[in-house]
């Protein structure tokens, strides 16, 4: 019997000496580096999540299609610990724009989509069970239609109205006191120039920027150079101008970002790691220490390009905000999500994701 198993024998020691060349070590892994954390908080179910705003230890997110406000009290790193939803007006009021008042302090302005209202609210948070309090409703005037960012600049709102094609400034102190300036498919975003003080407006379908002077009422339209990609989105006011994403199309993002000067120049920054090249930019927010450490983040999205990565990009500038020095990608973990807005604080960047609705936070304890 034993010597009919020999040969068998003789083969599993081969096997073995071949198996045992397999040498197994600790590598040093790309991707999420060891100290940072992703979590996605569950939101109450809604078709879109959109815009996020922050006032003390509780996040405000806009869910659009049905119109709800969801309060999120958050711990320092963004993770909830507990969550209300509430319906603002009605379930076809479209609520979407979320902005904070400079003026009121804790206060918070928001935009009705479809009943063409901005509304100051007290969103009370001292509970997070609490429902937020009117405090002022103000009427986009005729033929305005559709406010969909809004934000307070002194005693005055900018408003993108997208569709009626418009960008609205308005006196919240005497609505009675305002300009329509007419754009083109759709203004999205508004922000105002740190050193020309004008106003820039991204236009996504027309692939235009449209610039306001509010003094003279002049508009011009700026077009993007299409050799630099397509649909600005995600407009802001940041170190030494204007900072603009471009999405890109429904197939192909072009991970490039705009930089508009107070001569209106505008310098392209495409991104060059593997991921981000191709990134479909929808939003970009800078870090709040972005004084001293020249940090931008950069939102890729699914949003119109369901083969897109949602992703967080953290980009850091050199010191003039001229040339990229280093560029991190974060891989969302719900793809298809169309992430949508971002937030910096001190402790964490909170991402939405429209589709999905969760509340992404990204951190290191
Ligand atoms: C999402 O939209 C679909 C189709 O319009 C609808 O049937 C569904 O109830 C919506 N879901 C939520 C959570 O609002
Ligand atoms: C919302 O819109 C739908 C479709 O247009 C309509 O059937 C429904 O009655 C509206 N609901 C309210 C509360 O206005
Ligand atoms: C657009 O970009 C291309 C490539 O960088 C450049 O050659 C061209 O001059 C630019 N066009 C305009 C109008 O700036």
């Amino acid at each position: 019997m034993i010597i009919m198993l020999i040969p068998y024998l003789i083969a599993l020691l081969f096997i073995h000496s071949i198996v045992a060349k397999v040498t197994i070590k600790p590598v040093n892994s790309a991707g999420l580096p060891s100290n940072q954390y992703i979590v996605e908080n569950q939101l109450p179910l809604s078709n879109q999540t959109h815009e996020l705003v922050k006032v003390e230890d509780i996040i405000l997110v806009s869910q659009m299609s049905n119109s709800v406000l969801v309060k999120v009290q958050v711990d320092k790193y963004g993770v909830a610990q507990q969550v209300a939803g509430f319906q603002i007006a009605n379930p076809n009021s479209s609520l979407h724009g979320l902005a904070l008042s400079t003026k009121n302090p804790g206060m918070v302005w928001l935009t009705l989509e479809a009943d063409n209202k901005l509304v100051l609210i007290d969103p009370v948070v001292a509970s997070v069970t609490d429902a937020p309090k009117v405090i002022k409703e103000i009427n986009v005037p005729k033929p305005g239609n559709g406010p969909h960012y809004i934000g307070e600049y002194e005693t005055d709102l900018w408003v993108s109205l997208k569709e009626s094609y418009h960008v609205l400034r308005i006196n919240y102190e005497n609505p009675k006191d305002y300009n329509l300036y007419q754009g083109v498919v759709h203004p999205i975003f508004v922000a105002q120039h740190p050193i020309n003080k004008m106003f820039y407006s991204s236009e996504d379908d027309s692939s235009k920027i449209m610039k306001i002077n509010p003094a003279t009422g002049e508009t011009t339209q700026i077009n993007v150079n299409a050799s630099a990609g397509t649909t600005p989105v995600g407009m802001i006011s940041g170190p030494k101008g204007i900072w603009f994403a471009l999405l890109g199309s429904k197939t192909a993002g072009t991970g490039t970002f705009g930089f508009i000067d107070h001569d209106d120049k505008i310098v392209y920054h495409k991104l060059t790691s593997p991921l981000g090249k191709d990134a479909a930019l929808l939003h970009l927010a800078f870090d709040v220490a972005y004084k001293t450490n020249h940090k931008l983040y950069l939102l890729s999205s699914s949003i119109i390009n369901p083969s897109a990565l949602d992703m967080i990009i953290k980009v850091t500038f050199d010191k003039h905000w001229t040339t990229i020095k280093d560029e991190k990608v974060i891989v969302f973990p719900t793809q298809q999500c169309q992430s949508h807005r971002l937030l910096p604080t001190q402790f964490n960047v909170f991402a939405t994701e429209l589709s999905s609705s969760k509340l992404l936070t990204l951190f290191s304890p």
